[in-house]
């Protein structure tokens, strides 16, 4: 896929602007609501420094988790560590497009930064709909106004089509920062690897995404080898029809997956090289943590088995190409880790072109990469990206550029 030209903070006059910036501070989220891994937070740090080193007011706005979730929570504690990475105050504002935050929006100065709370407390934004829908949501209709700039540096979430990413540049001049800079360079080399085999090798739990990035992967025969691992294995086992046990299956049924099993069926019929663990290693009712065949599983399947870690590792051996999004087990747990260290481990040790998404993975081989490497902050953003699809987000601030940029030029 072509990228289109997009201006960046570096080609904009920022001086006494205020700009809007959308960041993904979506981190992990521990039982107690602590930031388990801040790394998205620190990955914007060089954006807002360059914003503040132009002389700007600086505006910025996240989501974290999804209504519902354990890990939707307020971004307190996020600015807590971001006041810390920047060695200044940032101030918190409780509220999203309340009186109190247009109030605070209105009265920051040049030098400053602010941080508005969940952008998900306001329901608009989990609805997806083309951009200029998204213009007309309160969120976008109630905060643009404040601005000269917006600011896009949300990688990770450039496959939505939600206001706060698509609604924004049909109403204000639009610019990427340091991270969407930093991703798109990465991601245009990409085109360099033409030689396979390309091996995806996709864990988690985010399913429904998953189905669809292997749809597209399929359709545009982008991937040799599709290798699931967490409980995207679990569930891919399932569409092949391989048994589990009822433990397994409930958390299936509880998280609403059994419905989407007839759309993997027809995907692997229709001949994606999908390929699902041999071997689970489980947590028994009385604490124990065994190992076996998933038909025979006993317990909850927090982690793939020896059996599945060495035969994957083979085929990421092999690879030239080795995209990797999503633990391959319950990583929190130390019992549970082996299996996404050793994939991290044969992929980085492997001659292929390495990428690494999403938030977990990426935390986990921070610092600590040879060439040919790029950590990503994108999981979904960037699969529907590598498999030649279009994101939203590049859409809409390419139309953005279009539309307020006719009369300058890209440095
Ligand atoms: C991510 O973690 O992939 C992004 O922050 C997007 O989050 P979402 O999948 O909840 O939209």
């Amino acid at each position: 896929m072509k990228l289109p030209k997009l201006f960046s903070i570096h080609d904009v006059e920022l001086k006494g602007s205020k700009v809007l910036v959308r960041v993904d501070f979506n981190c992990p989220i521990g039982s107690n609501g602590e930031i388990l891994d801040d790394s998205r937070i620190r990955a914007h740090v060089p954006t807002i420094k360059e914003l503040l080193r132009r002389d700007a007011a600086v505006v910025l706005i996240s989501h974290q988790g999804r209504p519902g979730e354990p890990d939707f929570v307020t971004l307190e504690n996020h600015c807590s560590i971001l006041s810390k990475c920047l060695g200044m105050n940032v101030k918190f504002v409780p509220d999203v497009i309340g009186p109190t935050a247009i109030n605070e929006v209105r009265n920051l100065r040049a030098g400053e930064v602010l941080l508005l709370d969940n952008l998900r407390l306001i329901s608009e934004e989990i609805i997806e709909a083309v951009p200029e829908v998204q213009a007309r949501t309160y969120l976008v209709r109630k905060l643009a106004p404040n601005f000269n700039y917006f600011v896009f540096d949300a990688f990770a979430t450039a496959h939505r089509s939600q206001p706060s990413i698509v609604g924004f540049p049909i109403v204000l001049p639009s610019v990427i920062g340091e991270v969407m800079k930093r991703e798109l360079d990465a991601l245009s080399r990409i085109y360099e690897v033409s030689e396979g085999p390309k091996v995806f090798v996709l864990g988690g739990a985010k399913v429904q995404d998953t189905i669809k990035i292997v749809e597209y992967l399929t359709k545009n025969k982008v991937a040799d080898r599709i290798l699931t691992a967490g409980l995207v294995g679990i569930f891919f086992h399932v569409a092949k029809g391989g048994s589990v046990n009822k433990e397994t299956l409930k958390v299936l049924e509880s998280k609403g997956l059994l419905s989407l099993i007839p759309r993997a069926r027809k995907l692997i019929l229709s001949g994606a090289p999908i390929e699902t663990p041999y071997d689970y290693r489980s947590f028994k009712d009385g604490g124990e943590v065994v190992e076996d065949s998933v038909s025979r599983l006993d317990g909850k399947a927090l982690d793939i088995g020896s059996y599945t870690i060495s035969m994957y590792s083979e085929l990421i051996k092999e690879a030239k190409l080795v995209v990797m999004r999503g633990p391959a087990g319950y990583i929190e747990d130390e019992r549970f880790r082996e299996g996404t260290v050793k994939l991290l481990k044969a992929a980085l040790n492997s001659n292929a072109y390495v990428i690494i998404g999403g938030g977990h993975l990426a935390a986990m081989v921070e610092g600590n990469v040879r060439e040919n490497v790029h950590v990503s902050t994108g999981g979904g953003a960037l699969l529907i990206f590598l498999s030649g699809e279009p994101l939203p987000a590049i859409d809409a601030l390419a139309e953005s550029t279009k539309k307020f940029f006719t009369n300058l030029t890209i440095k």
